[in-house]
């Protein structure tokens, strides 16, 4: 059968690895084919380990179970012949023939790169759930990581067709408004009561005018009763309390607002707050079930497992109503879940917050299993970050000590991207305009932020630190995107003024007279396969090494293969595509990533 040229290399070795299997030891030796991209430069392309634990359960040598292997294995079409490497590797090397097809196949659609769009059972109906800070409360940096990684993830799932709802999570309700209406009451009552304005209060500092309520609530037992008092008049539904707790909130989504557009993400509020009418419901349904019961006079649903029983045995609880009658955290999450599934028809939901909320969503994930409220087939995930700390490994804050503002931390990034360029022009005498300047640095300062995030393994904590971020050589933004407007700036040169998107549709008689040429298209065809296993892991940061390869193997290229100087016209083509399409290849990574690309650095 002819090889596909819209399957990735590792589908159709895997398929066909299963297949050797079967033939030599069975269908159970097929279960894991054990196949990866290789390890090591020598070692081909891709690899199939499987040989190893065979050969324990065959009770044989594992460079004989790999002989097997190779004895029933037909790639021939696509692959030279397999050979075995040290214990009992078998390694796979694509044939350059393969490898033309699939360039080809990519410079077909620049804009998709040999990336099939998800379609039938494949596309799913994702709710991303991310970003989601709390009302009055400090917007922090995990909420920066939640928003940066969330609006990556969007972005892939986007990408590969599945239809996303991007949904945040706003902490606009709870016991935190009882202080501030009270507080709001008390400095403009006219405008609680709907007969006057907001006057001269000003709410754009939220975090302070909670910390005043809070201090009040603190000390002033009369005020602390009142607060009390709102909650319950807010949740009930109170006309006078729900306009303060309007005023709050908008003023706040202003704020929030402001962010989003400077990062460029986009996110739907949906607080918890909407959800509020459900809640109730939801406690009368896993009572009804027999899952939530009394005790100590608040309603709590008993987990099931071992990590969630101490050495009693007694079983811990999830708080679902307390015993004052308020819902809680909990609740709400478990509120969502039945909505996302029944209303929205999730397939799969993502929550993207800090590592310290695991055992929260472990355990709402469980009681909304047993109730019910999301079915087996629908995959709830958590997708924990690390924390953020500054670059002495401490706590990150200013200097001064205090929490650093979201707001000022960007503005440093853009400052500190803007000396680095300053510092660069005037290294090469180079003159550009103020407007030039501007757009570059706000690009580059909030690209480097972005990618320092990005590229740190989701779970580990990550040291912030925007001297090493904002520079143009190292594992950063302005690197990647320096590397674009090279290829670029090549294959203007060498291309006769032509465009990178002329490229597009062309048959390329693709060369690979010089090693680093083979190499690069190899690594190009791997986008697919990469963006396939971030669809599973939620891991950016495999994005960013990935790029990264791509970006050193195409300045090995560059150094190597000259493109204008070419022995001939059709190598010349060859290396014009593959500048085509190393640079749509970056261009579509750093999109992923959420970071716009430039035509000049
Ligand atoms: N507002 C929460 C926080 O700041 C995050 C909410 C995450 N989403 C959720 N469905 N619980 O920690």
């Amino acid at each position: 059968p002819a090889v596909s040229m819209t399957e990735t290399a590792q589908d159709l070795l895997r398929s066909r690895v299963v297949a050797a299997l079967t033939t030599a030891f069975g269908p159970d030796a097929a279960a894991n084919p054990m196949l990866t991209p290789a390890t090591k430069a020598g070692f081909g392309d891709y690899q199939c380990n499987a040989a190893l634990s065979l050969a324990k359960k065959e009770g044989k040598r594992p460079r004989d179970v790999a002989a097997a292997i190779i004895d029933a294995l037909d790639v021939s079409d696509f692959c030279e012949a397999p050979t075995v490497a040290g214990p009992g590797f078998i390694n796979l090397t694509l044939t350059p023939a393969y490898v033309s097809g699939r360039l080809n196949a990519m410079l077909a659609d620049l804009s998709r790169l040999g990336v099939t769009k998800r379609t039938g059972s494949a596309a799913k109906k994702v709710v991303v759930d991310f970003s989601s800070p709390n009302i009055a409360k400090e917007m922090h940096v995990g909420h920066l990581r939640s928003t940066i990684i969330g609006d990556s993830l969007c972005r892939l799932l986007e990408f590969l067709g599945h239809d996303v709802v991007r949904l945040n999570h706003v902490g606009d309700w709870g016991t935190q408004f009882g202080m501030l209406i009270q507080l709001l009451r008390e400095e403009v009552p006219d405008f609680v009561a709907g007969t006057g304005e907001l006057g001269d209060v000003d709410l754009g500092d939220l975090v302070v005018f909670y910390k005043r309520a809070k201090a009040r609530f603190d000390v002033d037992p009369a005020f602390k009763e009142a607060a009390q008092r709102e909650v319950v008049a807010l949740q009930g539904g109170d006309e006078v309390s729900r306009r303060a707790w309007q005023a709050i909130c908008g003023q706040s989504r202003v704020e929030f607002q402001k962010l989003y557009d400077t990062l460029r993400v986009e996110v739907t509020e949906r607080g918890e707050s909407f959800y509020n009418p459900y809640l109730a419901d939801v406690v009368a349904d896993l009572e009804r079930q027999g899952l939530a019961v009394e005790d100590q006079g608040a309603t709590v649903v008993f987990l099931e497992g071992a990590q969630f029983t101490n050495r009693e045995g007694d079983r811990q609880p999830v708080i679902v109503r307390k015993s004052d009658g308020g819902f809680n955290y909990a609740t709400t999450d478990l509120a969502a879940m039945r909505y996302r599934v029944q209303e929205d028809g999730a397939q799969r939901i993502l929550y993207v917050t800090d590592i310290g909320q695991s055992l929260h969503f472990q355990q709402v994930f469980q009681v909304a299993r047993r109730a019910g409220f999301v079915p087996e087939k629908v995959s709830l995930e958590h997708v924990p970050f690390g924390l953020v700390q500054g670059e002495d490994g401490k706590k990150f804050k200013t200097r001064s000590g205090d929490v650093v503002k979201l707001k000022d931390l960007l503005d440093e990034a853009v400052v500190r991207s803007r000396s680095e360029l300053e510092a660069r022009l005037a290294a090469d005498n180079r003159t550009e305009s103020p407007e030039y300047v501007q757009d570059v640095v706000s690009k580059v300062g909030i690209a480097a932020v972005k990618y320092a995030d990005l590229k740190t393994s989701r779970t580990s904590n990550y040291r912030f630190s925007f001297d090493k971020m904002v520079k143009l050589d190292g594992d950063t933004a302005p690197y990647m995107m320096y590397a674009f407007v090279r290829t670029q700036g090549i294959y203007r040169e060498a291309g006769g003024g032509r465009a990178l998107e002329d490229m597009e549709g062309k048959d390329v008689a693709f060369a690979y007279p010089v090693a680093a040429e083979l190499a690069l298209a190899k690594t190009l065809l791997r986008l697919p396969e990469v963006l396939a296993e971030l669809e599973r892991d939620l891991c950016p940061h495999v994005l960013c090494e990935y790029m990264k390869g791509v970006s050193t193997l195409f300045n090995r290229f560059y150094e190597q293969c000259p493109v204008r100087g070419a022995d001939s016209e059709a190598v010349k083509e060859s290396r014009l595509a593959l500048c085509a399409i190393t640079a749509s290849v970056i261009r579509r990574c750093l999109d992923l990533l959420g970071i716009q690309t430039l035509d000049k650095i």
